[in-house]
């Protein structure tokens, strides 16, 4: 399956980058910090199968890996010496033990951030695009060990893994450009004596809350523009995958970004939101995560007024055309529907297949879709690896049943892979409707759900029968109907005749319940701006 390793280990082809709960104090104790320049041994490996252990030593030696947060430049543990674990899902092992922090630690980030900021929104354009290249050097000479840690924590195939520090290490190479181009603007003035400008201020101190399926490229895709613009952070990465979070932190400050510019803290997650969302010195929440989550995150910045960007769940239409070319449409599905064994926003959710195609379509995905190895990440050749958790598989094996229960049919699959632990089996089902669960809820696993439609009106009225808005797919090699389909969809992004989308140099968001705001390209940077007009009077 030569094409899937291809497809899984980048975004777009061309490119190496181009792709991919929310509380009463607790006492103040004093804590365990050690000088940034002085990484702590980490790794509290209890147990850990060899061949994990082998690339836990080596990425132990290359001093970029912390089991500590980051607060104004010291690495930190939890004030009171809670630790949680983080484990590889390929094998349950407990890889490290980070520390479970919460509202204390996280005022002493936010505070270390708004003192960081004063100086930092003061440097040139151009030094800040110099630290951040220098960042996006440093995070690209160790894309092999950065892939290692993902896979580890994350439980994505190796190639996949090294494709996402490409893709995430994108952001803050195109970051660093943008940060030359914030420009103003000058307004021809209504009264002679008047001259009126715009300029483009840094918002301030933002909080950055980023999920487990793209443990550095869902960073990054914050990070960069917001420190590019001037901007100061504090992220709270998520405590299933927090350690490759650490060590990008770590390059940051290798980079010459000097100490709470960048702070990490993690743990209590309801503990950590709140404290973020209730500082009137933070004044922007980006968040990439669940609608669920996204929505109290809204609620919880009206208290003091914050800019919001999120990113949220998806339930993504892949239309098929009769007039589709099928190896395509095969291709654009497959890596749409398989990337991080569908663990994706943007992965498709619904497969819509008109008549006329649907049963070839179905022979030959099922075809691919048998081929396709599972396994631990780090496996030669596999392209499927485990579900972050059991909660996962548990609601993949939901919404099966529920659409077996109301007339779908396994073509493929339909059940935990033999390998045990969160293996899934990659599965394709048919005769699936809109109306079951599967076709309401992101799935969020490797399964294919087919759903028959006869005309382009129907496939659109289904494609838009969601709340979600983010990405949506269509394959045809008519040029009007591409037009016409595209216009109609009710997505923020549409792939044409290709299911891999992701790149920095464009926008990435969504509309309805699918999130407010955009990440990636020019349009990216001005969510972390505001807008100053001044008026000079008094001219003549
Ligand atoms: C992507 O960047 O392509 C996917 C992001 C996500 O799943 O949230």
């Amino acid at each position: 399956m030569a094409c899937f390793r291809s497809v899984f280990s980048t975004r777009f082809p061309q490119s190496h980058r181009l792709f991919l709960h929310l509380a009463s104090p607790l006492p103040r104790a004093p804590a365990h910090t050690t000088a940034a320049a002085t990484p702590q041994p980490l790794f509290f490996i209890r147990q850990i199968n060899m061949q994990a252990q082998n690339v836990a030593a080596r990425l132990s030696s290359s001093g970029f890996l912390h089991a500590q947060g980051l607060v104004g430049g010291k690495w930190t543990d939890a004030y009171d010496g809670k630790t949680i674990e983080v484990r590889n899902p390929a094998t349950g092992e407990v890889i490290a033990n980070v520390p479970c922090m919460g509202r204390n630690e996280t005022n002493d980030a936010i505070t270390s951030a708004y003192d960081a900021f004063n100086s930092w929104k003061k440097l040139t354009a151009a030094d800040r695009s110099k630290r951040l290249r220098k960042w996006y050097d440093l995070l690209m000479a160790h894309k092999e060990e950065l892939g290692q840690l993902i896979t580890l924590e994350q439980g994505k195939p190796l190639k996949e893994a090294i494709g996402e520090v490409g893709y995430g290490a994108g952001f803050i190479e195109f970051s660093a450009e943008e940060a030359k181009r914030v420009y103003g603007d000058i307004i021809p003035s209504p009264l002679p004596d008047r001259r009126l400008f715009v300029l483009k201020q840094p918002v301030g101190v933002v909080g950055a809350i980023t999920p487990w399926n793209f443990p550095l490229a869902m960073i990054t895709r914050k990070v960069g523009p917001a420190l590019a613009c001037g901007c100061t952070v504090v992220i709270k990465p998520s405590e299933l995958t927090p350690l490759t979070a650490l060590a990008a932190a770590e390059l940051s400050l290798q980079a010459g970004i000097p100490p709470g510019v960048v702070n990490v803290v993690m743990g209590n997650a309801s503990e950590i939101g709140e404290a973020l969302l209730s500082s009137p010195k933070v004044r922007k929440i980006t968040f990439t995560g669940s609608t669920a989550v996204g929505k109290k995150l809204m609620a919880g910045s009206a208290g003091t007024v914050k800019k919001v960007s999120l990113e949220l769940g998806g339930n993504a239409p892949c239309i098929v055309f009769d007039d589709a070319d099928l190896e395509v449409a095969l291709k654009g599905t497959l890596a749409t529907k398989f990337r991080n064994s569908g663990q994706t926003c943007v992965c498709a959710n619904r497969i819509l297949v008109q008549e006329g195609i649907y049963d070839k379509f179905a022979d030959a995905l099922s075809t691919a879709v048998q081929n396709m190895k599972v396994g631990n990440g780090f496996g030669e050749d596999v392209v499927q690896g485990p579900l972050i958790n059991e909660a996962a598989v548990q609601k993949v094996e939901s919404l099966i049943k529920d659409a077996i229960s109301k007339g779908a049919k396994v073509i493929l699959g339909g059940k935990r892979h033999s390998l045990g632990m969160t293996f899934y089996e990659p599965t394709v089902i048919s005769d699936v409707k809109n109306e079951m669960l599967i076709s309401r809820e992101e799935v969020f696993g490797p399964v294919a759900p087919l759903l028959k439609f006869k005309t382009e009106e129907e496939a659109i009225h289904m494609a838009n029968d969601t709340n979600a808005g983010l990405a949506a797919y269509l394959f045809t090699t008519n040029v009007q109907r591409s037009w016409r389909v595209s216009e109609a969809l009710e997505y923020g992004i549409v792939g044409v005749n290709e299911g891999i989308i992701s790149t920095e140099v464009a926008p990435f968001g969504g509309v309805k319940q699918s999130g407010v705001g955009r990440e990636g390209s020019k349009y990216g940077m001005d969510e972390y701006l505001e807008i100053k007009y001044v008026c000079l009077g008094n001219l003549s």
